[in-house]
């Protein structure tokens, strides 16, 4: 197939940009560069120090402005002269998160309430039967893979079910999860950029077909409410919001959680003596998903542009100019958290992470992914506290979304639990 004009353009972007990275970070060495490079990839925690050790809002060769402080991230994420820098006629395929107000003030106002603290409980009967479900499937006398047989099944079965799609195939929508979930810290290739457009496409043929049948059949569920938000006199969201707001309430609403199970459970069975505290106390379960999302986040980093001239801390940001907010950095303040580095799952301040970011791109989520994960960990707890890695572990590509792709464990025989 003959390559035409614009792919041709895509090509040398793409490919200028990663070997300005690739020369910035291996040649000069720039955290901010090794960030995005494998180093970043394998463990961004040591790369962290580094820029703190630089200063407060520290220049990238990029172009930006990166920032490990917890406070730091803290005022770009809340205030008003950031924003996520929307511009008129792209095509905002992540939607809310792409989206400034008032679109951004629109459309989360038609979802938000699905997600509320106060709504989000009445899922934990569902949950639980999806975890019951999983744990009788698990082999007892050989190795498995946490992720693909029970961190990722979980929140894609709870997603599908909160949204309304039908027989989801959990298989299919891991793959479009992981697809997307790459793309965020940008695209790698070509190859790359086709798939993501594939996904995309079945995405919407998916998306496309739910809302036709509940403009046939109404029903009262999330894709039912915004199908009919857009038949209303008021038109809350327009035909072309419609399949990028489920598509992101699908993805976010998986490939996130599936992480930090992953990522959780690693922790711990790196530090014995905190799972064994576990094990004896699993009540520990909402704390252990706090220091969980602080010490080792599923979203690594985001950003925002000034919209206006203006100050962070007192360090001047021009108009147009980029931060980047480093989550993962910001969890490790010492300002914030006392010895950072250290997984404690008795610690009293945990949940002044910014695993969920702040201000108005809060994660709309973060209850259903509070109790999906307080709930899995729990199980996993008290059905298998003999549990143990079991293998190598494969991280999953990209440094923005960190977490396995595969993680074996195993449960030694002798000592199994008795499951009915
Ligand atoms: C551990 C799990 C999760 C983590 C770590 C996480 C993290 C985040 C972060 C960091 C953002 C904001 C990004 C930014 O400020 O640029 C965000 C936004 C969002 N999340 Fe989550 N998320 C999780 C689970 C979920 C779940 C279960 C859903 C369910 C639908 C969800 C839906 C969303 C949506 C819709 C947004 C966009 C909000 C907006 O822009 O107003 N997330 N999430």
């Amino acid at each position: 197939m003959a390559i035409g004009r614009q792919q041709v353009a895509f090509i040398r972007e793409l490919y200028g940009t990663r070997l300005r990275v690739a020369y910035q970070g291996h040649v000069r060495r720039n955290p901010a560069a090794r960030l995005l490079l494998e180093a970043g990839r394998q463990d961004p925690y040591p790369i962290y120090e580094q820029i703190r050790r630089r200063g407060l809002l520290v220049p990238t060769p990029l172009g930006n402005h990166a920032t490990v402080s917890h406070a730091a991230c803290n005022e770009v994420l809340r205030s008003r002269n950031f924003g996520v820098g929307q511009t008129e006629g792209r095509d905002n395929q992540l939607s809310l998160l792409d989206l400034d107000p008032p679109d951004h003030t629109r459309l989360r106002r038609l979802v938000a309430p699905d997600f509320t603290s106060r709504r989000i409980p009445a899922f934990a009967p569902r949950v639980q039967s999806v975890l019951d479900d999983l744990i009788k499937k698990l082999p007892r006398d050989e190795p498995f893979d946490l992720v693909s047989s029970f961190a990722a099944p979980l929140p894609i079965a709870v997603i599908t079910d909160l949204l309304g799609i039908p027989d989801a195939n959990a298989e299919e929508f891991a793959m479009h999860g992981a697809r997307f979930g790459s793309a965020l810290g940008g695209i790698q290739s070509l190859a790359h950029a086709r798939e993501l457009m594939a996904t995309r496409a079945r995405l919407a043929e998916i998306f496309t077909e739910i809302f036709e049948l509940r403009r046939q059949e109404p029903k009262d569920d999330l894709i039912g409410r915004i199908v009919a938000a857009n038949q209303s006199s008021t038109e809350a969201v327009r035909p072309e919001e419609m399949v990028p707001l489920c598509t992101l309430l699908l993805i976010a609403g998986f490939e996130t959680t599936v992480n930090l199970i992953g990522n959780t459970v690693l922790a711990l069975l790196s530090h014995p003596d905190q799972w064994r505290l576990f094990t004896e106390q699993p009540e520990l379960a909402d704390k252990v998903v706090e220091e969980g999302l602080r010490y080792d986040p599923p979203v690594q980093r985001t950003g925002r542009m000034a919209m206006v001239d203006t100050e962070v801390l007192g360090r001047p940001v021009a108009r147009g100019e980029f931060v980047m907010t480093a989550l993962g950095g910001a969890n490790r303040d010492p300002a914030v958290f006392t010895d950072p580095g250290r997984f404690d799952i008795t610690r009293s301040n945990a949940g002044e992470h910014l695993s969920f970011s702040g201000g108005i791109h809060y994660c709309v989520g973060a209850p259903l992914a509070r109790l999906e994960a307080s709930m899995a960990l729990r199980t996993i707890a008290t059905e298998f506290p003999d549990l143990q890695p079991a293998g190598k572990r494969v991280r999953r590509a990209g440094s923005l979304i960190r977490g396995m792709q595969h993680f074996p464990v195993s449960v030694p025989r002798a000592r199994q639990t008795t499951i009915v």
